[in-house]
């Protein structure tokens, strides 16, 4: 890996730990205003400074993001569908490298839709930005995304999505978490990191599925709903942070969620 790459890398991915706690916040380049997320820069300010980095996209940097704060950013640059069009998995790049490089993006992120009519353009345009991406230091976070189709989470069809993804040239991965998910972590030979998806019933089961990733061998989190969702968020990105970075049981997560109960 090339110095500038190796670097950017090394801004995501704690060197002392090896893992991550990345904040996402960008389902709003295809949900529009969800829960929480109506003002982004309110609710992400408490959080900012436990995250290791915030993925979003560039109209809510420049607009809902400080920028003289340190925070990491992976920019999300595919887009152009939303959940009322007729397919989900019609996305293409949206943001250049250009922008990217602009913005000062220690890496970008882009979703590809195996299994899907879209399935050969959206792993073209990975390979191009892999491409680019290699040219100027980039690192490309490939994302699987699953569409309306949230049936598609199981081990066999993410073991194939993320090591296609690896195999195009990704720099890490970013999946869902299933039943078996040690076999999605043997077959893709870059850091994966897992999304939490939508808001489980409790603060104590996504703190399970975070433990749980990490245990089989996921390299972090890259979490949004479950964490700014939360009426403790502050506590959970902590608790997060907790299983994440300090190897803590869940009941110890648990613990210092409750502590921090606001
Ligand atoms: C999915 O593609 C979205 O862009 C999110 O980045 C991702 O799902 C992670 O957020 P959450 O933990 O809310 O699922």
């Amino acid at each position: 890996m090339d110095w500038g790459m190796k670097n950017r890398m090394s801004r995501l991915i704690s060197p002392e730990t090896g893992r991550a706690v990345w904040l996402a916040i960008d389902h709003g380049y295809f949900l529009g205003p969800l829960t929480k997320l109506e003002e982004p820069a309110k609710t992400i300010k408490p959080l900012i400074p436990f995250t290791d980095a915030l993925m979003l996209t560039r109209g809510i940097l420049r607009n809902c993001v400080d920028a003289n704060l340190p925070v990491p950013i992976i920019l999300r640059v595919s887009g152009g569908n939303s959940i009322v069009g007729p397919a989900l998995s019609n996305e293409d790049i949206q943001t250049s490298m250009e922008e990217a490089i602009r913005l000062n993006a220690s890496a970008i992120a882009f979703s590809i839709y195996v299994g899907t009519e879209h399935e050969h353009k959206t792993l073209i345009a990975l390979g191009k930005l892999v491409d680019e991406g290699q040219r100027y230091g980039i690192p490309v976070l490939a994302v699987t995304a699953v569409g309306k189709e949230l049936e598609k989470r199981d081990t066999r069809y993410l073991a194939l999505c993320c090591r296609i993804a690896a195999e195009l040239g990704a720099q890490a991965v970013k999946t869902y978490y299933c039943e078996e998910f040690e076999k999605v972590v043997k077959g893709c030979p870059v850091p994966l990191v897992i999304a939490g998806g939508p808001k489980l019933k409790t603060e104590h089961d996504a703190l399970r599925l975070a433990k749980s990733a990490i245990k089989k061998g996921a390299k972090g989190v890259d979490m949004g709903r479950n964490i700014w969702q939360s009426p403790n968020a502050v506590g959970m990105i902590k608790a997060i942070r907790k299983i994440v970075h300090e190897n803590a049981s869940v009941e110890e997560a648990v613990k210092l969620l409750k502590k921090l109960k606001t």
